[in-house]
């Protein structure tokens, strides 16, 4: 599959104008989020084509946690990854069995232990003190084993964005791989630690610092063997494969990542135990794009500026961080086909009420009316599930595409409501 040419400006213009036709986005929509379950589909399609056949493939709930959105995605073979309890619910929820979830949370309470244990999720501890928590909760169990790994930094260093490095010597996730005895030591000790898990980080992580924390774990696995006596069951390598947002050339597809492994890690082909991954913005973020009004045209300081419904509530990290993270964005006329014309620069305001809000300080568009609508590619990770109450304006519904035909559009969520927002804060 074509797996990093963004969606076609056709489709989303489809995808609207049969909304607006099937009477699922009203006349006075004022933002709507749209999933592509079809895409989504296909790229866990192309996820298990390309890893060996037993690998599961957790996607991280934390890049889009919609219920209707992770239950077609376990439909299609995937697991899901949570970084909380709460996330753990949200897989319940979509119907996950516990096999193929993923419990990571680096804080987790012994009461959460307890519970993951019970349900017999798989169990990525963080630490050592958490090992010992285990332990004991194991005690209580006897008999029981559970599905438990440890998490390990491989020090491989730190990808563009800080934020999202995990793999540095700063890192606050992990045993360092650099204790080396302790390590041993830890899976000498609790015969029941029988996984290894690697995460090094997102966006901004080059292919080789994935694939060195790959060959990290399968070292370290052929250490602990040896030492032990005894088999590790399986090795989670996390997630990180990068998403193609504007300003990142094409980043690095799964088939690179496994063709990059087979060379360095072969032993990975024929591992006898459970491989997994978890990515999250690599599957999600090209299926998503939202669809904002334009409420005002104003010109602010000879600059002309378009005032969206979306800013920084829905769009946290371009917005702070906008030298990091940059979507791609169109223009479609009030009927939703795309607009003509040549491309002027525009400001794109969010309608949040401090002078940052700004979605995008200049780019270049058709010329844009009040009442167009602006298009923000790239959405379905890390927008919604980042989404912040700041002014309250109400999170947008979302329609899942799984064709442009009419009959294929459906409401995954609906739009929040007022009395929703005040139960929120009463
Ligand atoms: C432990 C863990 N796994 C997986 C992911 C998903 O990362 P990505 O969306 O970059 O694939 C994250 C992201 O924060 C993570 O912390």
């Amino acid at each position: 599959m074509d797996w990093n040419t963004p969606i076609d400006l056709n489709r989303i213009s489809h995808a609207w104008r049969q909304g607006r036709a099937l009477g699922l986005v009203r006349e006075d929509a004022t933002a709507v989020l749209f999933h592509d379950l079809l895409r989504m589909g296909a790229r866990v399609a192309e996820l298990q084509a390309v890893f060996p056949p037993r690998t599961v493939h957790a996607l991280a709930i934390k890049a889009n946690p919609l219920v209707q959105v992770l239950r077609c995605a376990v439909g299609a073979g995937a697991g899901l990854e949570a970084a909380s309890l709460e996330e753990v619910w949200l897989a319940q929820a979509a119907g996950c069995p516990p096999s193929r979830i993923i419990f990571d949370s680096p804080a987790k309470s012994t009461q959460e232990i307890h519970r993951a244990i019970e349900l017999g999720v798989w169990i990525n501890a963080d630490n050592t003190d958490e090992l010992a928590r285990i332990e004991q909760a194991l005690t209580l169990r006897r008999g029981y084993r559970g599905r438990i790994g440890l998490r390990v930094n491989p020090l491989v260093g730190e990808g563009k964005i800080a934020m999202t490095s995990v793999g540095g010597h700063q890192s606050k996730f992990g045993v360092p791989v650099s204790d080396a005895a302790a390590l041993l030591d830890l899976y000498r000790r609790y015969h029941w630690l029988t996984g290894i898990h690697v995460h090094v980080g997102s966006q901004g992580a080059p292919l080789q610092q994935l694939v060195a924390a790959a060959r990290v774990a399968f070292d370290l696995r052929a250490s602990i063997e040896n030492v032990t006596g005894r088999a590790i069951e399986f090795i989670d390598l996390g997630g990180g494969l990068p998403a193609r947002y504007d300003i990142d050339a094409d980043p690095p597809t799964p088939r690179d990542y496994v063709a990059a492994l087979r060379a360095a890690v072969p032993e990975l082909f024929d591992f006898q135990g459970v491989l997994l991954t978890e990515f999250g913005r690599a599957v999600q973020a090209s299926c998503g794009w939202a669809v904002s009004r334009v409420e005002y045209v104003k010109t602010v300081a000879n600059q002309c500026c378009a005032v969206l419904h979306l800013g920084a509530d829905f769009l946290m990290r371009p917005v702070y961080r906008p030298a990091e993270w940059r979507h791609r964005f169109y223009v479609l006329d009030q009927a939703g086909r795309p607009k003509a014309g040549d491309a002027r620069p525009v400001q794109l305001l969010g309608p949040l009420c401090f002078a940052g809000d700004i979605v995008a300080p200049s780019v270049l568009l058709p010329p844009i009316e009040t009442d167009d609508l602006v298009v923000i590619g790239d959405t379905g990770a890390y927008t919604l599930s980042l989404w912040s109450r700041h002014c309250n304006r109400a999170i947008p519904m979302v329609i899942g595409v799984r064709d442009t035909a009419a009959e294929r559009l459906e409401p995954l969520k609906a739009r929040e409501t007022a009395a929703e927002i005040v139960a929120l804060w009463s």
